[in-house]
């Protein structure tokens, strides 16, 4: 795989590639403590700098679709600041990619408002914010649209009015990163849904935005293609300070991909807190219909059956206790 550092060691071009509602036309290329609901977060992770301007907020939105008489999003308050790692967590129907659809001014409020980099989302302004803020649809249908995969993948930088050069290199280098060089000439209806969903993630790396959405990246992808796409938004974040956020069905990967988790149900934003602390919660996890880590899960029934373990998320830190707790048993059999 290559390196993002090489990748985007050019200046960052900051824009974004969507499709859908709102004011424009589909693909147009424009370029702490568990909070329950919206309160400020704490500091953590050494890029994301929870103070100044938020790169987004979010304030008091509602949204209501067309001829229903609830709202698929309910007061959501909440700001995400520059270089964090956000999971957004939530059942099927819990408002994730509605959501989503706002941060990027694809859907109007009912009520409430969007801002990016401090900047409430308008029709005047809402191309700009698209430079800043990059969608990748849950559906890769509502996203690849062109004739081939190459073309695709150019339509976001051409429209920036990036060089022809410039452009065949970042699509290269975003084909190179997904892992699907070879592919350019291939038509997308004529790919599977997990390169699809791969051509949408390239399309929207080749731009470069200051955030990416990812509305569930790794559904459908097989777990080598899925550990790539993490490992590849992960480094971008690490390096080149991206703001993420990611909504995900598979917990077991939260802990390893975010640094905050956000639980959405029902379209309320229920809790805003760390891995560690949102999936200590167990009542919570049961009102969202989610559930725990594997890891934890095993850590769970370890206490059941009554050994003194701590419960664990990550592979990493259940091997560091169950290290810790042999450590004390051969400590106290030797005492023997
Ligand atoms: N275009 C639409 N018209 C009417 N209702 C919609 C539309 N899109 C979504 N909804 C409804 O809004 C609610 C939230 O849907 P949304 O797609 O945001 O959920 P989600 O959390 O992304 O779910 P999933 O995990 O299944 O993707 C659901 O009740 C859904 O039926
Ligand atoms: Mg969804």
């Amino acid at each position: 795989m290559i390196f993002i550092q090489d990748v985007f060691s050019m200046s960052m071009q900051n824009s974004s590639h969507n499709s859908e509602e709102i004011v424009t036309s589909p693909k147009e290329k424009i370029g702490g403590g568990i909070h329950k609901t919206g309160t400020g977060p704490e500091k953590s992770g050494p890029i994301s700098e929870r103070s100044g301007v938020p790169v987004l907020e979010v304030r008091d939105l509602c949204h209501r679709y067309p001829h229903l008489d609830s709202n698929a999003l309910d007061k959501i308050n909440f700001k995400v600041f520059k270089g964090e790692r956000v999971a957004v967590l939530g059942a099927n129907g819990a408002g994730k990619s509605t959501l989503f659809k706002h941060l990027n001014g694809i859907l109007r409020p009912l009520s409430g408002e969007v801002l990016v980099k401090g900047e409430k989302i308008t029709k005047k302004n809402v191309r700009i914010c698209r430079e800043t803020v990059g969608i990748v649809f849950q559906d890769p249908d509502d996203q690849v649209l062109a004739p081939s995969v190459e073309e695709d993948v150019a339509f976001g930088p051409i429209n920036m009015g990036l060089s022809r050069s410039e452009v065949e290199m970042r699509v290269k280098e975003a084909l190179e990163m997904v892992g699907l060089t070879g592919f350019e000439e291939r038509a997308p209806h004529h790919l599977s849904g997990g390169q699809k969903k791969l051509v949408a993630i390239a399309g929207i790396l080749a731009m470069r935005p200051e955030v990416i959405v990812l509305d569930e990246p790794t559904a459908g992808l097989d777990p080598l293609s899925s550990a790539r796409v993490l490992e590849l938004i992960t480094k971008m974040n690490r390096e080149l300070g991206i703001t993420l956020l990611l909504s995900t069905h598979d917990v077991d990967v939260v802990p390893y991909f975010a640094e905050r988790v956000f639980v959405l149900h029902h379209g309320r934003l229920e809790a805003d807190g760390n891995p560690k602390q949102i999936f200590s919660d167990p009542e919570l996890l049961r009102k969202a219909h989610l559930r725990l880590p594997r890891v934890a899960e095993i850590f769970e029934m370890l206490q059941q059956e009554g050994l003194d373990v701590n419960i664990q998320i990550t592979a990493e830190t259940a091997r560091d206790e169950i290290l810790r707790v042999l450590w004390f048993r051969n400590q106290k059999a030797g005492m023997k």
